[in-house]
């Protein structure tokens, strides 16, 4: 007898030792059963909804950009800009995107308010979402964040604006 056939002949006898290693039913087989965990959380791995929430956000607010917010970091947080940030910010961050319209309007980033902010304060903004921004840590690495806040430096460099009084002329 040829190998091949011998291999044959031993993967047949290995599939006659019981129903328990050859199942003949595809209720037997090593699936997620009812009222099972879909897929156990592996060791050590952090929750997606357990990252950082608001109450984080104060904690960034001292750290500092990893690397420089060069030209190299606006470029590269102009382009994720349009991708994640303007349908409420606005192309050019003015707080006109589409979905101010129906959504807790993005402020202007060029307010003084955001100017005055740290850049930790708005890498933390990014990471753990403000009180009506929701988190743009899906989809964006770190390095990406700070791309983002590079260019959200460099929006500000165009000049600061006060923001409008809040319409009901009362504190915020
Ligand atoms: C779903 C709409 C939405 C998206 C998308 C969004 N924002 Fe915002 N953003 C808001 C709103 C609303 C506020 C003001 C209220 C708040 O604190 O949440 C805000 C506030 C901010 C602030 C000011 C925070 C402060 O309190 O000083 C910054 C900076 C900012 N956004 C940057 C960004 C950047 C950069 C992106 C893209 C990565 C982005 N936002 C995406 C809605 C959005």
């Amino acid at each position: 007898m040829t190998r091949r056939a011998w291999a044959a002949v031993l993967v047949a006898l290995a599939g006659c030792d019981g129903a328990s290693s050859w199942p003949a039913s595809m209720a037997r087989q090593p699936a997620v059963q009812p009222l099972q965990e879909a897929r156990p959380v592996p060791a050590h791995s952090i929750p997606l909804g357990g990252v950082e929430t608001l109450a984080d956000r104060e904690d960034d607010a001292d750290l500092s950009p990893p690397a420089p917010l060069d030209a190299d970091a606006v470029s590269r947080g102009r382009v994720l800009f349009a991708t994640h940030c303007t349908p409420c910010h606005g192309p050019e961050g003015r707080g006109d995107g589409p979905v101010s319209a129906k959504f807790p309007p993005a402020p202007n980033l060029r307010f003084v308010t955001i100017c005055n902010r740290s850049d930790g304060f708005i890498y933390g903004t990014l990471t753990a979402g403000g009180r009506a921004m929701p988190t743009m840590r899906e989809g964006t690495s770190s390095r990406d964040r700070w791309d983002l806040v590079a260019f959200v430096r460099a929006l500000q460099r165009e000049g600061c604006v006060s923001p409008p009084p809040p319409p009901d002329g009362g504190a915020r």
